[in-house]
């Protein structure tokens, strides 16, 4: 995360030993899975799910032993789920690297989402607690259900703004909430604490996927690391895309974007500057910025003022950010 003066020191400082013990347990083993997975995993990434583990990890007792470990099994199946979708929505662009789908091929590309998935477990299986398996197996289930959501309702006009707001919380917005979660209890903070970190992240994730669906059409490759204009061409029908056909004059050219599974390139440019003529943009970040406030409501009751701070800065990055 950009804003990394904005962490407590020992956030910081515990973030190298995150980084440290990735690169070792993903090269624990010989093989192209191991290159492939590693490739991603080094292509960089905000890390903004472990930072959360640890943050919440402060709200209590801070056990750095167990909460590396935990930070480093959540960013691992967020990577998994990168990798994974990188194959669903044919991208070949990831962190700046060319994907692997792209570089290898889509088969290696779900074995090293796989590989990654099972050292997730087998990392959080030996902190012993099964609340920290129990809440992380429902979140691979959601974002697997929220993935599947998705792709059902490609390049359909027949859903609503509801439908939306479901899938991004299935398929982002429950990691985020989890993350917290995991932190949260191994810091063995008060059950209405955890309750309450749980709800800022699962708001946060919200704003977070819904600021990447606006980075997706008015954000800059180079920046992003990853291409834009690919929900468009998926047809993914996202929140600027929803409130956009409400306004614009040009609704049936919008629509018919939506519904072609063929769209060449100048036809996404034209789908975007429809888009970019409406206040669909303006209107969908007000909205993003409506779900961080739900979850900077959520932790007033957080004692710790570092952590409190560091998570108001989370929250004030992620409508406020270009990658
Ligand atoms: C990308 O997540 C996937 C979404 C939930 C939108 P990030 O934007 O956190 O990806 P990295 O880890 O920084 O690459
Ligand atoms: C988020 O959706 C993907 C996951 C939660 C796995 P996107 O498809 O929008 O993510 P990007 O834009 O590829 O990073
Ligand atoms: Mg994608
Ligand atoms: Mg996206």
């Amino acid at each position: 995360m950009s804003k990394g003066h904005l962490l407590p020191l020992c956030v910081k400082e515990d973030l190298k030993q995150v980084e440290d013990e990735l690169t070792r347990v993903v090269s624990s083993k010989e093989g192209k899975l191991a290159e492939a997975a590693l490739t991603t995993l080094k292509a960089g990434g905000k890390r903004l799910r472990p930072i959360l583990v640890l943050l919440a990890g402060m709200i209590n007792l801070y056990d750095a032993s167990k909460l590396i470990h935990a930070a480093v099994a959540v960013e691992l199946v967020h990577t998994a789920s990168l990798i994974h979708d990188d194959v669903l929505d044919g991208a070949d662009t990831r962190r700046g690297s060319p994907t692997i789908n792209a570089a290898w091929n889509k088969k290696t590309a779900v074995s090293a989402g796989d590989y990654l998935f099972g050292i997730a477990f087998e990392i959080l299986s030996k902190l012993d607690n099964p609340y920290l398996m129990k809440v992380m197996s429902e979140a691979v289930l959601a974002l697997s259900v929220g993935e599947l959501h998705q792709m059902r309702t490609r390049y359909s006009l027949n859903q609503t703004m509801d439908d939306y707001l479901a899938k991004i919380k299935s398929k982002t917005a429950v990691l985020f909430s989890t993350a917290c979660l995991i932190g949260a209890t191994l810091s063995e903070a008060k059950k209405v604490e955890i309750e309450a970190l749980g709800r800022y992240g699962e708001n946060l994730g919200m704003a977070f996927q819904i600021y990447d669906d606006v980075l997706d059409i008015s954000g800059d490759k180079k920046v992003l690391g990853k291409p834009i204009g690919i929900d468009l061409k998926d047809g993914m029908v996202t929140m600027p895309v929803f409130l956009a056909l409400k306004e614009t004059p040009q609704r049936a050219y919008l629509q018919n974007v939506v519904e072609n599974v063929n769209l060449t390139e100048e036809e996404i440019k034209k789908a975007i500057e429809i888009i970019e003529a409406t206040s669909a943009i303006k209107e969908t970040k007000r909205r993003a910025k409506g779900f961080v406030e739900k979850a900077l409501g959520a932790i007033e009751l957080i004692e710790n003022d570092d952590v409190r701070g560091s998570l108001c800065s989370i929250g004030e990055f992620v409508i406020d950010r270009y990658h």
